[in-house]
């Protein structure tokens, strides 16, 4: 597919990158950005030789934030008119397991982007934030959610109500990051990680995401029996009986994906 602001690439470990590409605005995420975004995952996601994505920015930014720009003179109609969330939710659908490689910035959207991941990776540079309250307004993508799911009530009143930014560190103490690694070695670093659970098998991998997303939504009971079906469906596909027998015969197992 032809896109204009992300650069999207696959290889046949099995995985895809797909690189924000507005350096000049810092990556600031734009509707274009957005519809070729949503465009690409969902259609990796629909893709058998893709197992797992990559959602990366630049050096200076992973994502400055949504356009500042473009929404400064928008009505509450506008917006709502828009819809431009809706396209969060079908990322938040994406059922491939998503990573994010961050260096530099990652702002309000930008910072949702990345908590829409299943792992964040980070690199020394990366700064994470949600500034909108500097810009009249609050996080609208996730932010007062999934920031406090992540990193506790206190720390993300903070960040949310002063705007501050915390920087890869911080971040990684406070639970929102995987790993840091230096800026050289980001990408390589999410690549091993992506190479490595793209050799798992694919209907496992979904239904263990599904598994764990569940667990933000629902009570211990429900996200128990959740598991439990999930758990025992997998006893449907050939990949279980491929992965079994190969542990018992002592070999590597071979799977098919069903
Ligand atoms: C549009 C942006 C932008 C943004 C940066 N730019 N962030 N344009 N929207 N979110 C543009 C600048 O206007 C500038 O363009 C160029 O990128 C470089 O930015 P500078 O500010 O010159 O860089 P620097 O001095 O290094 O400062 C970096 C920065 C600052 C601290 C990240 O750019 C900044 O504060 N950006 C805004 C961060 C923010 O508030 N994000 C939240 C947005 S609201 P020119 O043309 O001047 O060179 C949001 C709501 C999400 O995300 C809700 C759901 C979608």
């Amino acid at each position: 597919m032809d896109y204009k602001t992300i650069l999207v690439t696959t290889n046949e470990k099995g995985f895809a990158t797909v690189q924000l590409n507005r350096p000049q605005v810092l990556n600031a995420l734009n509707r274009e950005v957005m519809d070729e975004l949503v465009r690409a995952l969902e259609s990796l996601d629909q893709d058998d030789s893709i197992k797992c994505m990559i959602i990366t920015g630049n050096k200076k930014a992973f994502a400055a934030g949504a356009d500042i720009k473009e929404m400064a003179d928008a009505t509450a109609v506008d917006m709502l008119v828009r819809d431009q969330l809706s396209k969060w939710d079908r990322i938040r659908k994406i059922k491939k397991p998503l990573i994010a490689a961050v260096s530099g910035f990652a702002l309000g959207g930008g910072c949702e982007l990345t908590m829409l991941c299943d792992i964040i990776i980070a690199s020394e540079t990366a700064t994470f934030g949600q500034p909108e309250i500097n810009i009249g307004v609050m996080p609208g993508a996730g932010g007062t959610q999934r920031l406090t799911r992540a990193v506790g009530k206190y720390r993300a009143m903070e960040m949310v109500l002063t705007g501050n930014f915390i920087k890869a560190e911080e971040a990684h103490q406070a639970g929102l990051v995987n790993k840091i690694v230096p800026v050289e070695m980001l990408l390589h670093e999410a690549e091993e990680m992506a190479a490595l659970i793209a050799s798992k098998p694919p209907v496992a991998l979904k239904m263990a995401k599904e598994s764990i997303l569940k667990a933000f939504d629902t009570t211990i009971e429900t996200g128990l029996e959740f598991e439990r079906k999930n758990f025992y469906l997998l006893f449907s596909t050939e990949d279980q009986q491929e992965g079994m027998h190969a542990f018992v015969e002592k070999r590597k197992p071979k799977w098919k994906g069903k």
